[in-house]
């Protein structure tokens, strides 16, 4: 079987590792950048840009491709699965129309309150017509939260507290937004613990991965500017310290009804993975956005502990047959952790050489570039280690001695998956639910 594998981070290293598990499944991979984890388990690689449509769709033509398996969300927000499809091959990731879950705010907003899904907080969505009216709102708000219309890289979410305080630079973003969006989602601030909860579906049945809770701030005690996620960890009865299986249950159950609601909307199916950033607060469970794709690094928590077969999922997905399906999870502990290039995010050093010891922990690589001469930082996430063990203490110990052991200039944070950290986390809930 030929599989075409889009991406080319640690996310879709950890794919590729996992589709391979199977000895039949054959990977075709197109990347941005020499991903060297990717290479090494593919038969062929083509280096491209993402919106090069025509350079995808030759590759999975000229390499006879069975399905193509789309790793980022700008390739799907481009419509690569609506041109692949054109060519009679299917994908799993959704079509550019369904994208949208991840790339509009106020679709994903829109959808739950029409289809009266629980898990949206208090939301208005405001464009150059109606902004007039946004202090009434900002007046029955308790915090504010405002979001751009559009993908932003994980940069355009401002928190009230943490990136401005007052209604008036509230307001004042949002115009700002509005010069470049066509509208501007303001919502109210949650308070609370994030999980992501990353979910298949072929547009009927929904299974879900293990829940996973990811560190998107840069520096140790979630301190400093946000990032794409500095490290993440899962528990071995596959819950979290602080999350009990009926919150998980809430989070499925908003996910099933989203997948019901978009086809009962559109008339078609949504087939791949659905990523819900959900966070436990003090009235349950609610949402704070849906990807379109698996998480990174959440994705390196819960594929390396499938025990059913990658590639048969996938081909279940595409003939609409995962009903029939059930999905096992390995019941261990994992810590992941990313070792990044000093001055990430803001004023990250490139070009760096770094050399990575031998290790118990599992690699994938990020944002490098392997050369002749070594292994090459290119600015953004480089590498990420991924502990497996019994509990969280194993787990955490195997990946903080690999990613400590890194040379070069790059950092990481200790805390993620301490007993001390996640302690925290576990008060913090204790706080605000009792
Ligand atoms: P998003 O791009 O929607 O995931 O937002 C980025 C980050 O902003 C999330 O991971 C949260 O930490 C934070 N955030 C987004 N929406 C809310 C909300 N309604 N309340 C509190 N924090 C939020
Ligand atoms: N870990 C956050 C993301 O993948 O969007």
């Amino acid at each position: 079987m030929n599989i075409l594998l889009l991406g080319h981070g640690a996310r879709e290293n950890v794919i590729a590792e996992t589709i391979r598990k199977s000895s039949y499944a054959k990977l075709f991979s197109y990347m941005k950048s020499n991903n060297p984890g990717i290479a090494a388990l593919s038969e062929k690689i083509e280096i491209g840009s993402y919106s090069d449509m025509d350079k995808v769709k030759d590759f999975a033509k000229k390499n006879n491709v069975d399905f193509a398996f789309i790793g980022p969300e700008d390739s799907l927000s481009f419509g690569v699965v609506d041109v692949l499809q054109s060519e009679g091959i299917d994908a799993i990731g959704p079509v550019k129309m369904l994208a949208k879950l991840e790339t509009s705010k106020s679709f994903t907003r829109n959808l739950l309150q029409k289809h009266e899904i629980e898990g949206n907080p208090k939301f208005m969505v405001f464009g150059k017509e109606n902004i007039d009216e946004i202090d009434d709102f900002l007046n029955i708000i308790e915090g504010i939260v405002v979001k751009p219309d559009g993908l932003t890289g994980g940069k355009g979410v401002k928190v009230q507290g943490d990136h401005f305080n007052t209604k008036e630079e509230a307001v004042a973003y949002c115009k700002e937004v509005l010069e470049k969006h066509e509208s501007v989602v303001v919502e109210e601030k949650l308070d609370g613990e994030e999980f992501s909860l990353q979910c298949l579906t072929d547009g009927k049945t929904v299974l879900s991965f293990p829940a996973v809770q990811d560190h998107k701030r840069a520096y140790e005690d979630d301190k400093g500017p946000n990032t794409g996620g500095m490290g993440s960890y899962s528990c071995e009865n596959l819950l979290l310290p602080f999350l009990k299986k009926e919150h998980v249950n809430e989070a499925l159950k908003i996910t099933k009804k989203v997948v019901d609601a978009i086809y009962s909307e559109t008339g078609t199916y949504y087939k791949g993975i659905m990523y819900g950033g959900f966070i436990l607060t003090k009235d349950g469970v609610k949402l704070i956005e849906y990807n379109a794709r698996f998480g990174d690094p959440e994705a390196m928590n819960v594929l390396p502990l499938l025990k059913t077969e990658l590639a048969g999922i996938c081909q279940a997905i595409i003939v609409q047959d995962l009903g029939k399906l059930k999905i096992e999870f390995k019941k261990k502990a994992t810590v992941c952790k990313y070792a990044v290039p000093e001055g990430y995010p803001d004023n990250p050093v490139k070009n760096e050489k770094i050399e990575i010891q031998s290790s118990n922990a599992k690699i994938y690589y990020a944002s490098v570039d392997k050369k002749q001469d070594g292994l090459y930082m290119t600015g953004s996430r480089a590498v990420a280690f991924l502990g497996i063990g019994d509990n969280l203490e194993e787990a955490e110990k195997i990946a903080e001695e690999a990613v400590s052991k890194v040379k070069g200039k790059v950092f990481h944070r200790k805390d993620i998956g301490t007993k001390e950290l996640i302690g925290k986390k576990v008060e913090h809930i204790k706080r605000i639910v009792d």
